[in-house]
């Protein structure tokens, strides 16, 4: 479905970026996965097999990812999938600090991939916006991470319009079982997403390759854009 077509994956060494990037590989792209760590991007090389690359980039920093598209050329689509850092907690406990290393990171670095980007993508290529169940749910506690989300969703829905006929469009994850949860020991993490996702309608927190198959939709969905795609096990529905 993908082949001859070239695409960039953000944070493409790890979780959901990584799954995708497999997925979009075994679909004939050439896949070119960026992240910071060395070591997770070697991993993740041998996990994507095909014809794919590996490029250190911290996206939160303007030079670096200038550079980093400067050496791209032309290329088909755009998956920004990169983590940020966390801003979690109820109002009174949300240190400013913290938030403004979230936007720092996640709102920025994909503010910064999408302004770089965009002018290489070719005119039948995308832009796909990871953003997260938060920003649209309105649960107490979440409302630093509902805020760098939402920002980037409110920017990649203008973009939808301002970039057309370049498609944007935007993934939002519900509880997803990634490396993201690794600070966690084994038995928190299973004991967490059992709690988590037994809350579900579909009784389980989702996987990876669920969010990669929604990924490959949006991107090759050539009437899709402007969407705003929940996969979520029902997360939304309270
Ligand atoms: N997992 C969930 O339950 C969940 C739910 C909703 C939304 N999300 C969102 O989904 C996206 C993917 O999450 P995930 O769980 O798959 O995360 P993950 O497994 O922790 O992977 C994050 C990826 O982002 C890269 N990254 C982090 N900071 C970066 C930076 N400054 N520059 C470049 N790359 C950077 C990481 O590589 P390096 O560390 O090597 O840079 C890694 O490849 C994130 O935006 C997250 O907010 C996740």
């Amino acid at each position: 479905m993908l082949k001859n077509q070239k695409v960039i994956v953000l944070g493409g060494s790890s979780g959901m970026g990584l799954a995708t990037a497999r997925l979009l590989a075994t679909e004939g792209a050439h896949v070119v996965i960026a992240s910071r760590s060395q070591e997770k991007r070697d991993a993740a090389l041998r996990v994507i097999g095909g014809r794919s690359e590996a490029i250190p980039l911290d996206f939160s920093q303007e030079d670096a990812v200038r550079r980093f598209f400067d050496s791209m050329g032309a290329f088909d689509h755009l998956v920004l999938m990169g983590a940020g850092l966390p801003a979690w907690g109820i109002l009174s406990e949300i240190q400013s600090a913290a938030l403004e290393n979230a936007f720092h990171t996640k709102f920025w670095g994909y503010f910064l991939c999408a302004k770089y980007g965009a002018p290489l993508i070719r005119q039948s290529g995308s832009i796909l916006f990871t953003i997260g169940g938060a920003a649209r749910s309105a649960i107490p506690g979440t409302a630093g991470v509902a805020a760098v989300n939402g920002a980037i969703m409110c920017m990649a829905m203008t973009l939808a319009k301002e970039l057309a006929p370049i498609r944007v469009n935007i993934l939002s994850p519900g509880l997803v079982d990634t490396p993201a949860y690794n600070w966690m020991s084994t038995e928190e993490k299973d004991a967490f997403f059992k709690q988590m996702g037994g809350n579900l309608p579909v009784g389980r927190v989702g996987q990876p390759e669920e969010i990669a198959q929604s990924a490959l939709y949006l991107i090759t969905n050539a009437y899709t854009t402007g969407a705003i795609l929940d996969v979520d096990g029902g997360g939304r529905l309270h």
